[in-house]
């Protein structure tokens, strides 16, 4: 191969040699034919090296292999690289933070924290104790007071969680009584009042336009007007538990810590008085988005509000393509409870379940707990071991009360119909969002059935949600 590629380049160099000298050697030549082929000479000589560089023979040592290994190590390295500056940028937003809210100069924090800036560590400090803003979306209810009140019973302090009333609809009544509660909180107002027009069977989901375009202009603001880094989201129509704010100041760093995690929730959706423990202290993870007073973060945010719908926002965000198959964090007993009967879904729910949900009482010190149980790779392992360890029953055993164990059992579901058949009798809703049954993980509904703790569980090959049940 080399030596067949060295004749050629010999074999054209003397070509090119032959030719000047001819052209030299006559002296008919003029200065024009002279720079003519001088020109010419140059572009072949060019091809000549270009032709030469990319036939250049591979030598005998060449292994394709090898050269795609180190590829690959190349190709490591620089994600690794992209990874640590990422980490870095982060490590200095940090500091840059505690700066300004401490007023210690960056001496100081690295004697205080050492590993700050350590990119080997990935620990990414989190201070435990940033503000995270709660917003409160009201309309025209002036019942928005029982949340108002609750909010600032329970809330420890303004600057820990700084307050922002967002209301819609333009309601005067509403105004005043959001008003009566003066600086403790701010009251921002939605500015377009403008009708949406729709046509034929959409004209009755009006209301479900009107609650995104508030949603989307509130969440806008609280991210970007008053550049919050998380905050917690409520709806005017919600009591809220004694620990509703040590819920999730517990619950911050983990949400900020694990990439799997999108969302903390204060609801479990089958949060039944005879379907929970009567355990306090229990949390779940779940691919079914709660809402009903849920905590996100700015990053989040970001991802979502180019692609904000024009209606029914929380089936949207429970889609694929923005889940992209992260879960929340739910308790077992409910941190929140909707006296909303009437709303603009005419209560579609109320009298079956969300009336008897049961709204936790007792004050669990979350941010004193260790969490780390709730990161994905801790819990998974644990979670398919006790489901999938659990003895298989029947539906009928179940209900007949003839199991002869004492601990957790397994109910099988294969089809969506029996899903729903066995989630009706036993009180569970049974309804899908893009395939997820409401509290699933991993297709798993884990709930209380007397004093006995029942998985209702797909089959353990289980290979993802089916987007066609509905
Ligand atoms: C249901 C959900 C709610 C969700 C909504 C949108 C339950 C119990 N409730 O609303 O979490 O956000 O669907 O899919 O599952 N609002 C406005 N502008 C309006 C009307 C209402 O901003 O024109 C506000 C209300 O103040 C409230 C929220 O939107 O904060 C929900 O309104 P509500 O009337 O309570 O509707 P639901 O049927 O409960
Ligand atoms: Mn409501």
């Amino acid at each position: 191969m080399t030596a067949k590629c060295n004749s050629k380049t010999v074999f054209i160099a003397r070509l090119l040699k032959a030719t000047l000298n001819y052209a030299f050697s006559a002296s008919i030549m003029r200065k024009k034919t002279f720079y003519l082929i001088g020109s010419v000479s140059f572009i072949c000589w060019t091809v000549i090296l270009c032709y030469l560089f990319i036939h250049k023979p591979l030598g005998k040592g060449f292994k394709y292999n090898e050269v795609v290994i180190q590829v690959e190590n190349l190709e490591n390295e620089l994600q690794s690289q992209l990874k640590a500056n990422e980490l870095l940028l982060l490590h200095l937003k940090n500091i840059k933070k505690q700066i300004q809210e401490t007023g210690k100069d960056l001496k100081k924090i690295l004697e205080d924290n050492p590993d700050a800036l350590d990119l080997k560590s990935d620990k990414i400090t989190i201070n435990k104790e940033d503000s995270i803003c709660v917003l409160l979306l009201a309309c025209n209810r002036i019942t928005v007071k029982r949340n108002l009140d609750q909010l600032l019973k329970y809330r420890p302090d303004e600057k820990s969680f700084p307050l922002i009333v967002s209301q819609d609809c333009n309601h005067r009544a509403t105004t005043n009584a959001i008003m009566s509660y003066g600086n403790q909180l701010t009251l921002i107002r939605q500015p377009d009042m403008s009708d949406i027009p729709l046509v034929g069977r959409e004209k009755k989901f009006k209301g479900y336009y009107k609650i995104s375009r508030h949603y989307g202009w509130a969440l806008n603001q609280t991210f970007h007007k008053f550049n919050c880094d998380t905050a917690i989201i409520v709806e005017d129509d919600l009591d809220i538990a004694p620990d509703f704010f040590e819920y999730f100041r517990g619950l911050y760093p983990i949400l900020k810590s694990d990439p799997t995690l999108w969302c903390v929730s204060a609801w479990n959706d089958n949060g039944k008085e005879a379907l929970v423990a009567n355990d306090p202290t229990l949390l779940h993870r779940t691919d079914f988005f709660p809402g009903l007073g849920w905590m996100l973060t700015k990053d989040i945010w970001l991802e979502l509000q180019t692609k904000w719908p024009k209606a029914f926002w929380d089936d949207w965000i429970r889609q694929p393509a923005q889940r992209k198959e992260r879960a929340c964090i739910r308790p077992e007993i409910s941190r929140t409870k909707t006296f909303g009967k009437i709303g603009v879904s005419n209560g579609l729910f109320y009298e079956k379940h969300l009336k008897f949900i049961k709204l936790n009482d007792e004050f669990v010190p979350f941010s004193k707990r260790n969490l780390t149980h709730l990161l994905k790779d801790n819990y998974d392992v644990a979670f398919l071991k006790s489901v999938y360890g659990s003895p298989p029953v029947s539906l009928q055993q179940l209900l007949s009360g003839s199991i002869s164990t004492n601990g957790s059992v397994r109910l099988t579901y294969k089809t969506k119909d029996s899903f729903k058949k066995i989630a009706k009798s036993l009180g569970l809703m049974e309804d899908f969002k893009s395939g997820v049954p409401r509290i699933g993980y991993r297709g798993v509904v884990s709930f209380m059935h007397k004093h006995r703790r029942v998985y209702l569980a797909p089959i353990a090959e289980w290979k993802g949600y089916d987007t066609s049940w509905t």
